[in-house]
């Protein structure tokens, strides 16, 4: 049985647009978006704000009963007590965060976390019913060294280890190299590490989860190559950067159906 994956578009806003602009943005991107009757049921669209953005996302969502998903950009592994900084999946929860972004290679790459942590936020996020959006991917060395799975497949391979095969999870697959650089990854090598991270899902959490769960590409997306993405099998979304906070761009990529002509 073959079973269908609700694409995903998601919209990392890393470190920009503060509370007001958060809002101004969410209005407009729901406007366009029913501008262009687009089908939540057919593709899911969720922005990532930064924390402080997040009950005035809430709030505009829940009050206009809009049918975007949000989530946060990181969240802490433990629950709650003396961590200064830290933000706990639980009062994420309650603020009614759908997801939460783990292992983001700028979290790796500037707080030197591991896979045993991310694998520990995975599991923080999934007690308190949030879907981790869990990112693994190698660097331009690591490409030269090892080739393109080795490194991602290592990472979740770890992580997973935290999880149990019930969880949902969301799995994105971003080449270091590709994130910020205009230089995304090919379709074709894209869709190759992609079929060995549902592998290691499949071995790791069984058939049934990696059947289930849905891997996206993220680097350098934009509305010109999101269709050739999305044409590949074992893709079932994008994690959007960069073009996420340009509004047209973006509502483009999410209407790539357009774009496949499908
Ligand atoms: P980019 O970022 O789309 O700007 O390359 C992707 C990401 O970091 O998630």
């Amino acid at each position: 049985m073959v079973t269908q994956r609700t694409p995903l578009i998601a919209g990392n806003w890393k470190m920009n647009l503060d509370h007001l602009q958060a809002i101004a943005f969410v209005q407009k991107l729901s406007w366009s978006l029913t501008d262009v009757a687009h089908d939540f049921e057919q593709v899911e669209v969720a922005v990532f704000p930064p924390f402080t953005d997040l009950r005035s996302v809430q709030t505009l969502i829940s009050g206009d009963k809009l049918e975007l998903r949000f989530g946060a950009q990181d969240l802490s592994q433990h629950e709650s007590g003396a961590y200064t900084g830290e933000v706990s999946g639980a009062f994420l929860s309650s603020l009614g965060s759908h997801y939460a972004i783990v292992g983001h290679s700028e979290r790796r790459q500037y707080h030197g976390e591991t896979d045993a942590e991310i694998g520990a936020k995975a599991a923080a996020a999934v007690k308190n019913n949030i879907v981790p959006v869990i990112c693994v991917g190698e660097t331009a060395e690591d490409l030269a060294e090892h080739g393109p799975s080795a490194v991602p497949a290592g990472q979740l391979r770890e992580i997973l280890t935290s999880l149990t095969p019930e969880a949902e999870i969301v799995v994105a697959y971003e080449p270091v190299w590709a994130i910020g650089s205009g230089q995304a990854a090919t379709p074709e090598q894209a869709e190759e590490v992609c079929g060995v991270l549902r592998e290691v899902i499949a071995e790791g959490l069984g058939d049934d989860a990696a059947a289930a769960t849905r891997i996206l590409y993220g680097g350098s997306v934009k509305s010109d190559n999101i269709a050739s993405f999305m044409r590949e099998t074992n893709i079932d979304g994008a994690l959007v950067g960069g073009a996420s906070l340009q509004l047209e761009e973006f509502v483009r990529i999410v209407q790539f159906k357009k774009h496949v002509g499908v």
